[in-house]
């Protein structure tokens, strides 16, 4: 292992992450033969294979499954020495890897504005995927911080954010607009539009539906919320999407909420990390001003920016009349 280098380690892990030398090439901004040159000459160092590969698919041996794990290790605790010694030199330096839910992109990015202007010295990654991805990452341990809805049953530290209901959305002049506490039943007699498999969205619809016995008239998946809005503007049908979700100015008058029984469903956003993982400095900082600052900003830019069109009656349906719509502060569920 003498002749092995940390860039190889990195090269390596990100191949085994990925289970592709082409999808490791692209996140290192390598080309393929260097990703497997470098990969070949580690193989070397160690003296055993690392891979396997079984027609197309590459599976990690158990020596290879070992490299990933010392991999990991060695990543983190150079990341905390880097930040050690920023701290020691009194400078917020260093990297922050956030993966977020797709509805936290409403405000997550705005909050960074203001951070990474308080603290210029840190490189932000911010990835923005569903819950499967999330749980992938959270998994490989591939970030500092991750922001979801839905807490998995793993062994993590959470601080709720800010609540995130789901609503039914509808175009703006759907029948049912004027109507109040409309029954699940009738919502299944609409064409729906639903998220893609892996979306947490998606899986709280499902369970509601199914805890009911009703089935849905999927009309169709659509992989972005915005997609779904967009299709649901076209007509194409109603859906169940974040309320966070109309926070974007344009579309959003032609788009109404439904009251429909049992919505919104109540959920939050999270702030999550693996119990046991040692937060870098930045990572630190960055979940403390999560929590404080960046909490009062979400909920006041989500106060002025989810609030739906006036209905054609002039008042606002009940599910989106809530406390927070009021500028009242929410109840967050305790922290773990
Ligand atoms: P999803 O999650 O993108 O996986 O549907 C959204 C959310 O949980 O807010």
């Amino acid at each position: 292992m003498k002749q092995a280098t940390l860039h190889q380690l990195k090269v390596f892990e990100a191949v085994a992450r990925h289970n592709s030398f082409t999808r490791a090439a692209e996140e290192l901004f390598l080309t393929q033969p260097t990703v497997s040159m470098q990969v070949k000459q580690l193989t070397r160092a160690v003296g055993v294979p690392l891979f396997d590969q079984v027609g197309k698919r590459l599976y990690l041996t158990q020596a290879g499954e070992e490299l990933v794990k010392t991999c990991r290790a060695i990543f983190e605790n150079l990341d905390q020495f880097e930040m050690t010694v920023a701290d020691l030199q009194g400078l917020k330096q260093g990297r922050l890897r956030v993966s977020v839910i797709t509805t936290a992109k409403y405000f997550i990015p705005r909050l960074l504005g203001p951070f990474c202007r308080r603290y210029p010295g840190i490189d932000v990654s911010l990835q923005v995927t569903n819950h499967e991805f999330i749980l992938n990452r959270l998994n490989d341990n591939a970030d500092d911080l991750y922001v979801m809805s839905q807490l998995p049953d793993l062994d993590i530290t959470y601080e709720a954010i800010l609540d995130n209901p789901l609503v039914v959305i509808a175009p703006a002049d759907h029948p049912l607009v004027n109507e109040t506490n409309i029954p699940l039943e009738r919502l299944a007699e609409e064409p729906f539009i639903m998220r893609e498999p892996g979306s947490g969205t998606r899986k709280a619809v499902q369970e509601l539906f199914d805890a009911r016995d009703i089935e849905l008239k999927v009309q169709l998946d659509l992989g972005s919320n915005e997609a779904i809005k967009q299709a649901i503007a076209g007509g194409l049908g109603i859906s169940v999407l974040s309320r966070h979700t109309l926070a974007l100015e344009g579309i959003c008058n032609q788009l109404t909420i439904l009251d429909v029984e049992e919505f919104p469903i109540e959920r939050y956003w999270y702030a999550v990390y693996p119990n046991g993982k040692q937060l870098s400095i930045v990572a630190r900082t960055f979940l403390d001003y999560l929590l404080t600052e960046g909490k009062d900003f979400a909920q006041k830019t989500a106060l002025r920016r989810t609030l739906p069109p006036a209905q054609s009656n002039g008042t606002l349906p009940p599910s989106a009349a809530n406390s927070e719509d009021q500028g009242h502060p929410v109840d967050h569920p305790p922290a773990s």
